[in-house]
């Protein structure tokens, strides 16, 4: 990328200088987090009979599926489900916790203010929104922005699991740590599950973690850790 542009997307992000380190070290690829990570939280029965309910389904059924749900309390609260946006071929699968106020509206992950710095996040890195694929754990919005319940998650899942299914990307890219502990069921925090490499569930797609844009918004020190997880998360994906 033209070193001008890259200034301009990390002036976006808020970082004033990139110096690129000639040397830098490869990065560090974890073991399997189902061998790393503490024993998984919740309930993993109802998760694996969960498991591969979507199996199979198309992109037009699997869509229908999802806006028809009713798996879940949300469905009476939310505005409308919120599928997923983005390259159905995409590399790269960007994956939030939940729809928030605006992308109920909409219809559309990460339209906020949050997703304007996503944006430019993924610019940074030199692509476009429209080259990924964004999608979130939850297809509905919790009341008041609460966290996931495990239920709720655990229904939901297969959607994101078929989504995965049909796109095949080289990398997801979890962003924040509730995002990250649900598709990794862990309860490891966020800071000890970045800068590795973890798989997705049995497709075991490469995955790497960082931080919510929303907690960038709100923390603005930290975007300085989320460029180098973006630049791990390349250097991964390059790889595979
Ligand atoms: N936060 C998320 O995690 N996902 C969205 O779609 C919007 C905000």
């Amino acid at each position: 990328m033209n070193p001008a542009l890259r200034h301009d997307y990390l002036a976006a992000l808020g970082l004033e200088t990139w110096v690129e380190r000639s040397a830098a070290p490869p990065p560090q690829v974890s073991a399997p987090t189902d061998r790393e990570a503490p024993p998984d939280r919740g309930a993993p029965v109802v998760r694996e009979a969960l498991a591969g309910r979507e199996a199979g389904v198309d992109w037009p059924e699997l869509k229908a599926r999802v806006a028809a749900c009713t798996r879940c309390a949300l469905c009476s609260t939310r505005t409308q489900t919120v599928f997923g946006v983005g390259n159905p071929q995409a590399q790269w699968l960007v994956v939030g916790e939940a729809p928030g106020a605006e992308e109920d509206r909409q219809g559309e992950p990460f339209v906020g203010r949050a997703g304007q710095l996503l944006n430019s996040m993924l610019r940074a890195i030199g692509l476009a929104r429209e080259q990924v694929y964004i999608a979130n754990v939850l297809k509905c919005r919790p009341p008041g922005n609460r966290d996931p319940s495990l239920s709720e998650a655990a229904e939901c899942l297969p959607y994101l699991e078929q989504q995965i299914a049909l796109i095949k990307p080289k990398l997801m890219l979890a962003v924040g740590r509730i995002a990250a502990q649900n598709l990794l069921h862990t309860e490891v925090t966020l800071g000890r599950l970045r800068q590795q490499v973890h798989h997705f569930g049995l497709s075991r797609v490469p995955l790497v973690v960082t931080y919510h844009p929303a907690y960038l918004l709100r923390t603005p020190t930290d975007k300085r850790k989320a460029w180098e997880d973006l630049k791990f998360a390349r250097e991964v994906c390059a790889r595979v």
